[in-house]
């Protein structure tokens, strides 16, 4: 069992040290707010500042301190002093000490900020004398516990294979699946997670939008649509990127409807942008048009999708992975083979 201090414990520290604790390990809270330290010691939980830590036994550390955006822009101060604490903690120790980022952070920051600070303050070396990783929290603020309890999926990022074993060891009996990846993925996965939530809401308010001008029902529309468009019910669908759209309904398509709102006066600002998406695309990616490089671009794509299909075994339950075309008349396949498009 591992003996872990969780550095910031609000919504996401709090949940992470009680997922753990359940699961026999021994988990002590930082906070740098004395009422939290506070509330913790009174519900009976070890908790205090980082100065009380002893750091002869701590196992992994967990930052899952604030990030807050200010104006737009993220503040990485909380963690950047977080790291700097926990650096001039591992300064004190021999033992080696796998200090996890959970905080949500822009991709880089792990290796470029966070690493070289904790080497700085601790005068040691990531990846020899201590592990750095980064494993993104997806849980929901609203139901936080059960969510840290019953993952549905485990990302941790970390360039060294001990500190992935660690990783692997605390959080396997969780029962997720756990993918493997670097701290930059790691961070990737957890913002295009986020946006991707975010572009689909505000796809649907724009329908929505559409709807209530045309006095139809957008909940039907939307219900139906998460029925019937394959982008709906197969995850790996769009998903590789790379490619614009092609085949024989979705320019026409897109075009049409962008043309016949705007007749209207109505906006569908992410219809525009969809568009815009795929020409710039299109124009970037000419090779394309030549089927040799479609076979070498298609290698390429298969390669990355082995890899994808270790990490989600069960995607052949959902109709192969068909994606977006790149050739009218043709569609990439989800093994990587071209395939006559489908009647969409
Ligand atoms: N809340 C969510 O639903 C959720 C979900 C996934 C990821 N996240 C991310 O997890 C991180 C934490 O979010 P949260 O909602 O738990 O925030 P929170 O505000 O509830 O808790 C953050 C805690 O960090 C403490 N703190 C700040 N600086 C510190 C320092 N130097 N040392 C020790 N403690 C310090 C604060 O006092 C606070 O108690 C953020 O990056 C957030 O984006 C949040």
């Amino acid at each position: 069992m591992a003996r872990m201090v969780i550095v910031g414990s609000g919504v996401v520290g709090q949940a992470t040290g009680k997922g753990f604790s359940k699961k026999g390990h021994s988990v002590r809270y930082v906070d740098v707010n004395p009422q939290t330290i506070a509330k913790l010691r009174n519900a009976g939980l070890s908790a205090g500042t980082i100065d009380e830590v002893v750091w002869d036994n701590v196992d992994v550390v967990l930052l899952t301190v604030s990030t807050p955006s200010v104006n737009g822009k993220i503040v990485l101060d909380h963690i950047e002093a977080a790291a700097r604490q926990v650096g001039a903690g591992l300064a004190k120790t021999d033992h080696y000490v796998v200090v996890v980022v959970r905080s949500t952070v822009p991709p880089t920051t792990t290796e470029e900020r966070i690493t070289p600070i904790l080497e700085r303050a601790s005068g040691k070396d990531a990846g020899i004398d201590f592990g750095v990783a980064m494993n993104p929290e997806f849980l929901r603020q609203t139901n936080s516990e059960q969510d840290f309890a019953r993952p549905w999926i485990t990302v941790v990022g970390s360039n060294d294979s001990r500190t992935l074993h660690i990783l692997h060891d605390i959080y396997r009996p969780f029962g997720a699946l756990i993918v493997e990846c670097t701290p930059t993925e790691a961070e990737m996965i957890k913002y295009v997670n986020n946006i991707f939530n975010a572009v689909k809401i505000s796809y649907f308010n724009e329908v929505h939008d559409i709807c209530q001008k045309l006095g139809i029902d957008s909940n039907l529309v939307g219900a139906t649509v998460a029925r019937s468009a394959e982008s709906m019910w197969n995850p790996l669908y769009g998903t590789r990127g790379g490619v614009p759209y092609g085949g024989a309904c979705l320019p026409k398509d897109t075009a049409a409807f962008m043309s016949w709102v705007r007749e209207r006066g109505w906006d569908h600002l992410i219809l525009e942008a969809t568009i815009e998406t795929n020409h710039r695309l299109e124009a970037r990616v000419p090779a394309v048009a030549s089927p040799d490089k479609i076979d070498e671009m298609l290698e390429k794509v298969h390669a990355r999708e082995e890899a994808a299909q270790n990490v989600f075994p069960t995607a052949g339950v959902f109709g192969g992975g068909t994606a977006p075309g790149i050739l009218d008349g043709e569609h990439i396949s989800g093994n990587g083979k071209k395939a006559p498009i489908e009647n969409n």
